[in-house]
């Protein structure tokens, strides 16, 4: 049986892992894979997880099973940070806890599914496991163009999606610091979303998976609140893994805002049997740590700084690519005004095997770079491997 199994594609982005390790130049550049780096290139574990993790090895007095719904503490602990000042919304949202953001996902469009949504409106590019969850669990993707080629936001795609959804389907939205273009809504286009989705119906999923760092905690949920506060119900799928520096911990919470709180037990009882089939439990050691930081006022304060520190960094390469504007056929100022780890750059398959192959510069074959893969050491050597490849 086992033969009818056929080969799969590898992972490109670990290909590129791969070929990158190979790579004997000292000066080349990683921009491939998602994770955040500090100016000499590094991915430490945050100082407040370091206290936290101290503070759990003392503390921790069993590993007994927690249940399919994981450390409910996270849970909680989390919310006032999405939902802000009403973290319930009287009742009406309660989480549970899922492997990384990933799980998170998985979970609130299965959810979504077993509700008898069919289709799912999503902005392309997105996230590439975004499609590949979908298509797994048997769901239709409609796509609408998520970006326009000034590097703003193509409102009159998403408005047209919106308008022209069927009763039923669902809307999947980046709820800030966008995979893989960096290009998220502004407020005023977030409170057309939320009016928009209020009229139509549509469900909204919201991925949240990178709050704090586009502009700050507060500000990167400017659009979950608006769209919560705006319709009856939602889905919203939480990653700790970029803004705790936790990856390979894969921490994530799955939320859902039911229209009446008396609904809410019988939809978390789905997410608990969906858990239960596909991971039983979720890995409890980061979202611990995590609790730990949220329930500390010090702890809380010293990963906010951090927070604070990682987006300093980001927005000091982005205002240098910026500065930069135009680079042969290329215009670096929107990255500018673009958020998070990533932004997209207009380059053909050409021109990103030249920028590997004659400058060690790796990245997506998208064209999608990572922002934090960038140094004040070795940002001026990438711009000008920009304008040598598009001259
Ligand atoms: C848009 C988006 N959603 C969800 C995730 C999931 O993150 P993780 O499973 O690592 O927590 C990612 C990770 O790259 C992402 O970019």
């Amino acid at each position: 049986m086992l033969e009818n199994l056929t080969q799969q594609p590898p992972d490109a982005l670990l290909a590129l892992i791969k070929l990158y390790d190979a790579d004997s130049r000292a000066d080349k550049i990683d921009l491939g894979v998602g994770v955040y780096r500090t100016d000499d290139g590094a991915t430490p574990v945050f100082a407040s997880i370091k206290a936290a993790e101290r503070k759990l090895v003392e503390e921790q007095d069993s590993k007994a099973y927690l249940g399919p719904e994981g450390d409910m503490g996270f849970v909680h602990a989390l919310m006032p940070y999405i939902f802000g000042s009403d973290p319930t919304m009287g009742g009406r949202i309660e989480g549970m806890q899922t492997p990384g953001g990933t799980g998170a996902v998985r979970i609130t469009l299965a959810l979504a599914k077993h509700a008898g949504v069919g289709t799912v409106l999503m902005g392309t590019p997105s996230w590439p496991n975004h499609a590949q969850i979908l298509k797994d669990l048997g769901m239709q993707m409609k796509g609408f163009t998520h970006a326009t080629a000034d590097g703003t936001a193509d409102m009159d795609s998403l408005r047209n999606a919106l308008k022209s959804a069927a009763k039923g389907d669902a809307v999947l939205l980046h709820g800030c610091c966008h995979n893989p273009t960096g290009i998220d809504y502004t407020d005023a286009q977030w409170d057309e979303i939320a009016a928009l989705l209020a009229e139509t119906g549509v469900l909204p999923i919201l991925d949240l998976a990178y709050q704090g760092l586009g502009l700050g905690m507060d500000a990167d949920a400017y659009g979950t609140r608006k769209v919560l506060a705006s319709v009856p119900e939602a889905l919203i799928a939480y990653s700790c893994d970029k803004n705790f520096g936790l990856y390979r911990d894969r921490v994530g919470a799955a939320y859902a805002m039911a229209a009446d709180p008396s609904q809410v037990g019988a939809i978390m009882s789905n997410g608990h049997a969906l858990a239960r089939a596909n991971w039983s439990m979720p890995p409890d050691h980061g979202a611990s740590a995590v609790r730990l930081i949220l329930r500390d006022p010090e702890m809380t304060k010293l990963w906010l700084d951090e927070l604070d520190d990682m987006r300093a960094r980001m927005r000091q390469v982005r205002d240098r690519l910026a500065a930069a504007g135009k680079v042969g056929t290329l215009d670096l100022t929107p990255c500018g005004t673009q958020n998070g780890l990533f932004s997209m750059l207009a380059l053909t398959p050409e021109q990103i095997l030249k920028l590997r192959e004659d400058h060690g510069v790796y990245m997506a074959g998208s064209g999608r770079i990572n922002i934090a893969g960038l140094t004040m050491g070795n940002i001026d050597k990438f711009i000008g491997a920009l304008a040598a490849v598009t001259a």
